[in-house]
């Protein structure tokens, strides 16, 4: 459990809340290239961290991230021109670069000199890996690019899509790091369209509902391994990486891997920035086929959106026959699972009424390390990560071996978990 003091420090992100903060000394994905194709392209709306902003790219292809509203009377750019290397707010005609600068102030006198002291607040933002990635922390502070293994592979290597969860960031990292749920939520009566990784990956996870997890805390964040036993006398361990701040890797017995952002709106909303990946080889036609369709796609979204089509409003879709007949939550696919039951908590989950068991020590020490990073910022001490981008670049892995100790595997597979 956690008193709705810390509850509230784990989860609210607007400027000034210290989890805020901490987010803001990172770069984060923020959209994807589809969404500002060409120079000079529509403006589009960006809500992050609680903060309403408008993306552009200008007609040297630089991609500016600047506050929606004018700093003139307050009207929305978003209904701005995007042209001439600025964004042109259509009220009154003030015109801002990426950087921020009023570049034209047409209803003001030249001698006033007031266009040079007029400035909008400007993030960087850059494409790297596939996404556009914003960064909105103090200048002074900025970091360089983290270096994702997927982010250094050549495009044809992953397979990635954005979606938004109608709920606070840490529900969906915490199912993300709680490998116990895949037993119960994830059973399928017919596995036949899931992809090999999660065909066998689904048969392990019913063969041992009960793992035992153990985490090692690092630089990045943490690892935790878990143990099921299977019915050779070997054990299947899965070690998933978490990667601060809300980041997470996990792993399938073959490629591809799956690593996963999930980036705030505001507190009670959040962008999943999915990414699967192969490090050894182009995607094949069937990686992205099982990606894309069966029982493991990422969520089909609405036209021009990143809303998915099997939401609340439909219920996920559930078929209670379905769930008769075996599969745990007779809905389809389990993208839509996972969102289905994070979503289902609320906005932001009562944490003061839960029963945590041994299943959630993963969970547990997400919560305490992201508390303690935020508070260590708030009295001043800097988190390290973000300026050591290769430790953003490690592995899962998901083997089966005889080892019992989580330690022990990690030394076996040593050159699978990256740096
Ligand atoms: S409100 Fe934007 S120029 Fe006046
Ligand atoms: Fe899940």
């Amino acid at each position: 459990m956690l008193n709705p003091e810390d509850n509230d420090l784990l989860c609210r992100v607007g400027p000034g809340a210290p989890m805020g903060e901490l987010f803001r000394r990172f770069w984060m994905p923020a959209m994807v290239p589809k969404e500002l194709p060409v120079p000079d392209c529509d403006p589009v709306r960006l809500r992050l961290l609680g903060e309403d902003l408008v993306a552009f790219r200008d007609t040297n292809g630089t991609i500016g991230v600047l506050e929606e509203r004018c700093p003139h009377r307050r009207a929305s750019l978003f209904y701005g021109l995007n042209e001439g290397c600025g964004l042109r707010c259509v009220y009154h005609g003030w015109k801002f670069d990426v950087d921020g600068n009023c570049v034209d102030m047409p209803n003001e006198r030249a001698e006033t000199d007031f266009k040079h002291k007029v400035r909008i607040k400007s993030y960087p933002a850059k494409e790297w890996g596939g996404y556009i990635w914003v960064y909105m922390g103090p200048p002074d502070r900025k970091p360089p690019l983290p270096e994702f293994e997927w982010a250094m592979l050549p495009a044809a290597h992953r397979w990635q899509k954005k979606w938004l969860y109608n709920a606070n960031y840490m529900q969906g990292l915490e199912g993300e790091l709680d490998t116990c749920h895949t037993t119960f939520l994830h059973r399928e009566n017919d596995t036949a369209t899931l992809s090999p990784g999660l065909s066998e990956a689904h048969a392990n996870w019913q063969k041992d509902g009960m793992p035992s997890l153990d985490v090692r805390v690092s630089d990045y964040g943490y690892y935790y391994g878990s143990q099921r036993k299977m019915d050779d006398d070997a054990y299947n361990w899965r070690i998933t990486q978490w990667v601060l701040p809300s980041n997470s890797i996990i792993p399938q017995p073959i490629f591809p891997i799956s690593s996963r952002a999930y980036i705030p709106v505001d507190d009670e909303h959040t962008m999943v920035f999915g990414t699967s990946f192969n490090p050894d080889a182009p995607m094949t036609k069937k990686d992205t086929d099982f990606l894309e369709t069966g029982l493991g796609a990422a969520p089909k979204t609405f036209p021009g959106t990143f809303i998915p089509e099997t939401n609340k409003s439909n219920e996920y879709m559930v078929d209670r026959d379905l769930q008769r007949r075996g599969s745990a939550t007779g809905m389809p696919g389990v993208n839509n699972q996972d969102r289905a039951i994070v979503e289902s908590m609320g906005p932001i989950v009562d944490r003061e009424n839960e029963y945590l068991g041994t299943s959630d020590i993963a969970v547990i020490a997400a919560r305490r390390i992201l508390i303690k990073l935020a508070k260590d910022l708030a009295a001043g001490q800097e988190p390290d990560l973000p300026h050591n981008p290769a430790l953003f670049g490690v592995r899962p892995i998901d083997v089966k071996t005889r080892f019992p100790d989580l330690d022990d595997v990690v030394i076996q597979y040593r050159d699978k978990l990256g740096p």
